[in-house]
């Protein structure tokens, strides 16, 4: 969606992954949906580094509001639970230079049976424009493929039409795809949304990571073309912070989606996020690869061995470089594995050759040429992730005469 906004791949937190509906407070007070865990998800990003890092956008996910509209027929949030509201919450964040995003659902009720915005779209878009949010996902349960195909355009317009800028969030191909079986335009998707979902939720697992990997592998060729600034497929939240991974599955989980220039959005206790997470969320270097502003998705390659290597060009990182290029290898599997690799055949092309970084350590690795063979050993469920630039030249304009 050309709306000049996302244009790179947003980043920040949202409540679902962890919390999911969050609204039994009293039975599980530690996985509570309410203000203060949103104050503290904002102060966290404000004083602990993840702002400057990029991470900027708060969302709060389905169950946030009341069970009825009110008189005027607009949505209510939770007396309880956002008992000052949520332009309150707006204020909060923006007043510290962070975004604000909220959820709705395209049918008449959410997924979980709170309000839906169907035959409120004007009105919910209005409040939401009001509040002050930054971000709307909007979520597809419930409702036919024809409405799906008009409903999320519709919704578009009338959030153009408040003048608030909000990042546009579609679950449509999602819905399209998995519940009704059709193949979604993906024309349409990235003409009228920001970004959207595609493949099922994550869930607090490596097997799901690795199979939201798998499908990003194998529908590439598609969704690669409808990637970029503005326009983002989306594989779901990072599932850092909640315990789930190993530090190698958490390289792994991370790379991969910095490769793509994947929406980062963490879904955690932010007080349960390991020094050692933290430590690679705040990865200056990863972060400017993910969020590059040439947005382009890495290109994976299977190699022998059934190791897949993810190439992605994108800016220089210093002034004085031509341009660079990321390659990430990814074993998935529990056992090690060994590839070799020659830049020429991937890709790269800078005939001065490359200098090696490695992403994680930060180290130099070495100096290549274009035919050099580059040998990597992986260990299980791990992953190298080099990046390579390639030394200024003088402009092919100078060599003219
Ligand atoms: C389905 C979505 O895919 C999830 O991310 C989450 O928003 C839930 N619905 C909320 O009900």
């Amino acid at each position: 969606l050309d709306n000049g906004l996302a244009r790179t791949p947003p980043m920040g937190w949202m409540s679902w992954g962890y919390y999911m509906c969050g609204d039994k407070c009293d039975d599980k007070p530690e996985k509570c949906l309410d203000e203060q865990l949103i104050l503290s998800v904002v102060d966290t990003f404000y004083k602990e580094g993840y702002q400057e890092a990029g991470f900027e956008y708060i969302i709060i996910d389905d169950c946030w509001s009341e069970k009825k509209r009110d008189e005027y027929g607009r949505l209510v949030p939770d007396k309880k639970r956002f008992p000052r509201g949520m332009k309150f919450i707006a204020d909060y964040i923006h007043a510290r230079g962070l975004k604000f995003g909220m959820y709705t659902n395209i049918a008449t009720t959410t997924c979980m049976r709170y309000p839906g915005s169907r035959g409120h779209f004007s009105t919910d878009a209005k409040t939401f424009a009001e509040w002050g949010v930054d971000y709307l996902k909007v979520d597809g349960c419930f409702v036919e493929e024809d409405y799906l195909n008009i409903a999320y355009i519709k919704l578009g317009q009338y959030l153009n039409e408040t003048g608030k800028p909000m990042v546009y969030s579609c679950s449509w191909p999602y819905y399209i795809e998995y519940i009704h079986n059709k193949k979604a335009d993906y024309d349409s998707v990235a003409r009228y949304c920001n970004l959207w979902r595609n493949y099922h939720d994550v869930v607090l697992s490596w097997s799901a990571v690795k199979a939201i990997i798998d499908h990003y592998e194998k529908e590439y060729p598609i969704l690669e073309q409808y990637h970029g600034p503005g326009h983002w497929n989306d594989p779901d939240m990072l599932i850092f912070g909640t315990g789930t991974l190993s530090n190698s599955q958490s390289r792994v989980h991370l790379a991969v989606y910095a490769m793509w220039s994947a929406p980062l959005l963490l879904s955690c206790d932010m007080t349960k996020v390991r020094p050692y997470e933290k430590k690679l969320l705040q990865n200056m270097e990863l972060m400017a690869i993910a969020k590059d502003p040439l947005g382009l998705m890495a290109r994976p390659y299977k190699l022998a061995n059934s190791v897949t290597l993810w190439v992605k060009r994108h800016l220089p990182m210093k002034g004085d470089m031509y341009h660079s290029f990321s390659f990430a290898f990814v074993n998935v599997h529990e056992e090690s594995r060994a590839v070799s690799f020659t830049p020429r055949r991937y890709g790269l092309n800078s005939t001065d050759g490359y200098t090696i970084m490695d992403v994680f350590t930060k180290d130099f690795i070495r100096n290549v040429t274009l035919n050099d063979s580059i040998d990597v050993e992986l260990p299980p469920e791990a992953q190298k992730f080099f990046q390579g630039d390639a030394p200024n030249r003088q402009p092919d304009v100078c060599n003219q005469d």
